[in-house]
């Protein structure tokens, strides 16, 4: 579904990927993991065409991302940090992102509000939402259309715990659908508990690319926190 070729990228002199060479496989989720700043975001952003890079390639479907621009109605995609107009309200950032996708049909748009008890937030302008129903919100927009791909950076990150499980299932349950997914996350028992595939990316290099359950019957561990803790032990 998507080939990263030996991509770099710099901001100015700070070079913050260093080759990367990846693939996430049709209709598997892909948890990327990795210390603070070591480049989960600026890769992603670098297959959503948000960030040009300086050296590599990226295919979706044998596109090349960076001379065809289409691709991006493919994806489904949440951001580590929404950020709306704040003197919008949430139903009419939800309406304005219906509009600038040529008013494709907003499919999943009920099930969402259902799904995360937003309605009572829908009249609501940004500015006076919680961080975690911002978050709720970033949510129904990345799952707004039925995408082929999905890219979310830290989905759970400042949600609470129902929240959370409701976007565990809905992951799920895309992926049973077809869907592909690359998941950015730090919690590791819970990468555990729905994705296929470990990346492990360390300033800039991918240090794993592996199957969960590969990478942690290799080091002998127990569960994906263990191993990958020992992964890095021997590394240091
Ligand atoms: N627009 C930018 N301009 C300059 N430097 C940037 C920019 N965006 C990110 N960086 C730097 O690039 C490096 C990687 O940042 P990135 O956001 O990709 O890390 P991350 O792995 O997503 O981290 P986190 O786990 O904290 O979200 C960091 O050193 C960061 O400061
Ligand atoms: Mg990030």
């Amino acid at each position: 579904m998507v080939t990263i070729k030996d991509l770099y990228k710099s901001y100015g002199k700070l070079e913050v990927l260093k080759g990367i060479n990846l693939s996430f496989e049709r209709g598997k989720i892909t948890a990327i993991v990795g210390p603070n700043g070591s480049g989960k975001t600026t890769l992603m952003k670098c297959i959503l065409g948000l960030v040009h890079f300086n050296k590599g390639k990226i295919l979706i479907d044998s596109n090349d991302v960076s001379s065809n621009f289409n691709y991006r109605e493919l994806i489904g995609y949440m951001p580590q940090i929404g950020r709306y107009p704040e003197n919008l309200k949430a139903i009419e950032i939800i309406k304005l992102i219906i509009e600038l996708s040529n008013n494709r049909k907003p499919v999943n748009l009920d099930y969402l509000i259902d799904l995360f008890n937003f309605q009572p937030h829908l009249n609501k302008f940004v500015k006076n939402l919680s961080g975690g129903t911002i978050q709720k919100l970033s949510a129904i927009l990345a799952f707004l259309f039925d995408s082929k791909l999905y890219i979310l950076d830290e989905p759970t990150a400042g949600l609470d715990p129902i929240a959370t499980v409701d976007i565990k299932n809905l992951i799920t349950k895309k992926r049973e659908e077809g869907a592909t997914f690359a998941v950015v996350s730090h919690q590791l028992t819970e990468v555990e508990s729905f994705a296929d595939n470990l990346v492990f990316i360390l300033e800039g290099k991918i240090v794993i690319d592996s199957p969960i359950k590969d990478f942690i019957t290799t080091t002998g561990k127990q569960n994906l926190e263990e191993a990958v803790i020992d992964f890095l032990k021997v590394q240091n």
